[in-house]
């Protein structure tokens, strides 16, 4: 059949493992905190020189390299019938404060070594087989670390992200040659730290245009606007609609949300108010927090998760009673239905939380509240026969993290390849996948490309 390949183009795919190890402890070197940790926000110093060695590295896999209006960038490697919709993988390379130096970055860098992986293999021309491919647009095949943490076996990572897709190629002596384009992403911040949104670039991608409104009033915390921060890195410089930035690319995933609470009481001295007096905006947070994990147990289900990962108290004083608080929810499930049941709850909670306490609920904002994605089977069974040919265990898993790809599947069949990684630790410094391990996930993402490219 089209997409099996011949044991000596498999046994001809080769990760160079210290290389990519090596790239992966460079780029660790771009953060904001000392090592082992990693910290890499949106358009800072760091992150612009981290993206330019991104296109170096990009440039050297003899990619053509080019940025959007919010930097994503596209490193493509240009296919004989290049108006045919390319096939693409990537992630992501920013980190939130003090995580590891493997999350998004395996995926970004892992493709690039998918890309040499697949320019160094050796097909003989006794493989050359005629090319059908079926018009599906273009797939993202994403290679996910998830955090999910089985039971026994823990999983992992989003470090790779494959990109995948109907490519397919011709082959010669050589390799391939890619009939449709194929290319690598790396997606502008994936994780919401500094506009407080996440995934932001592959949104804009996937054609949100309320996210390219609200992106022209942003700030941060700092109350530098998104605008600025963006041409402070070099991007948004010529226009300021970044709706443009509309491309179709694809991948898969759980359904995420979250949520910005303010609460505002009258605060006063801690000493001298008494305590039937006070209005404690505080208090009212904590006992929102607590309702969260209520609400989120209470689902019933395993698969409902729910954080309060920012809590903050103003004045932020030890003698001064709180007279506001600022919480940030994070509530995900696998069941939009179910998640969506939890939000509301939330909601109901911080009404009735803040009318017995006597404070004032003055925002209760819903950041984002996204439907799961779903992979495709084809992506799914190309992935699997990948991993069997090239004599790796797998298992079926969903991912809990989101990822861009869960935007991409918006605009195109999507699918993700899993690595494992050590206690399915993420979003810390102590995050590792082994050399091993990324290499094997190198390569059933690069004999999944190829095989996909068949379909
Ligand atoms: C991505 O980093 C997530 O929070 O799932
Ligand atoms: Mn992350
Ligand atoms: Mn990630």
């Amino acid at each position: 059949e089209s997409n099996s390949f011949a044991t000596d183009f498999v046994s001809s795919l080769s990760v160079d493992t210290l290389t990519l190890q090596k790239q992966i402890d460079e780029l660790s070197t771009f953060s904001d905190t000392p090592a082992p940790s990693v910290t890499r926000i949106l358009y800072s110093e760091k992150d612009v020189l981290a993206r330019r060695y991104i296109k170096h590295l990009m440039t050297l896999a003899g990619l053509t390299v080019r940025e959007d209006i919010v930097g994503n960038i596209f490193g493509r490697w240009t296919g004989h019938e290049a108006e045919l919709a390319p096939v693409a993988t990537g992630s992501h390379i920013d980190a939130i404060p003090y995580s590891g130096k493997y999350d998004g970055v395996v995926g970004v860098l892992g493709a690039i070594e998918a890309i040499n992986v697949l320019k160094r293999s050796v097909l003989l021309n006794s493989l050359c087989k005629s090319l059908v491919v079926n018009e599906i647009g273009v797939c993202i095949l994403m290679l996910g670390l998830s955090r999910y943490l089985d039971v026994e076996v823990i999983w992992y990572i989003d470090q790779f992200s494959f990109g995948l897709s109907c490519a397919d190629w011709n082959f010669n002596r050589y390799g391939f040659k890619p009939k449709r384009s194929l290319e690598v992403i790396m997606f502008t911040s994936e994780e919401p730290t500094r506009f407080g949104i996440s995934c932001l670039g592959s949104r804009l991608l996937a054609g949100s245009e309320a996210l390219a409104k609200d992106l022209m009033s942003t700030v941060d915390s700092q109350n530098i606007s998104f605008l600025d921060a963006a041409r402070s890195a070099g991007y948004a410089k010529e226009q300021d609609d970044l709706s443009s930035t509309s491309i179709g690319i694809v991948t898969a995933i759980a359904a995420p949300a979250s949520l910005k609470v303010d609460f505002e009481g009258n605060g006063g001295h801690a000493g001298a108010v008494l305590m039937p007096k006070r209005n404690d905006a505080g208090l009212a947070a904590a006992e929102l927090a607590l309702a969260v994990e209520k609400h989120v147990l209470d689902s019933g289900s395993v698969d409902t998760v729910g954080t309060v990962g920012i809590l903050e108290l103003h004045p932020g004083a030890i003698n001064s009673i709180p007279s506001k608080s600022h919480l940030e929810i994070d509530t995900r499930d696998i069941d939009e239905k179910r998640r969506n049941i939890v939000v509301e709850k939330i909601h109901q909670s911080a009404v009735s939380i803040a009318k017995t306490r006597g404070v004032v609920l003055s925002e209760f904002k819903i950041i984002n509240q996204d439907p799961p994605a779903l992979s495709e089977k084809l992506i799914i069974e190309a992935a699997e026969a990948a991993s069997k040919e090239l004599n790796l265990t797998h298992k079926l898993m969903i991912s809990r993290a989101y990822h861009d790809s869960l935007f991409m599947a918006r605009v195109s069949p999507m699918g993700m390849i899993f690595i494992p990684c050590y206690k399915g630790y993420s979003h810390k410094p102590e995050e590792y996948a082994s050399g091993q391990d990324i290499a094997n996930g190198v390569k059933v993402l690069a004999l999944t490309l190829a095989k996909l490219s068949l379909q």
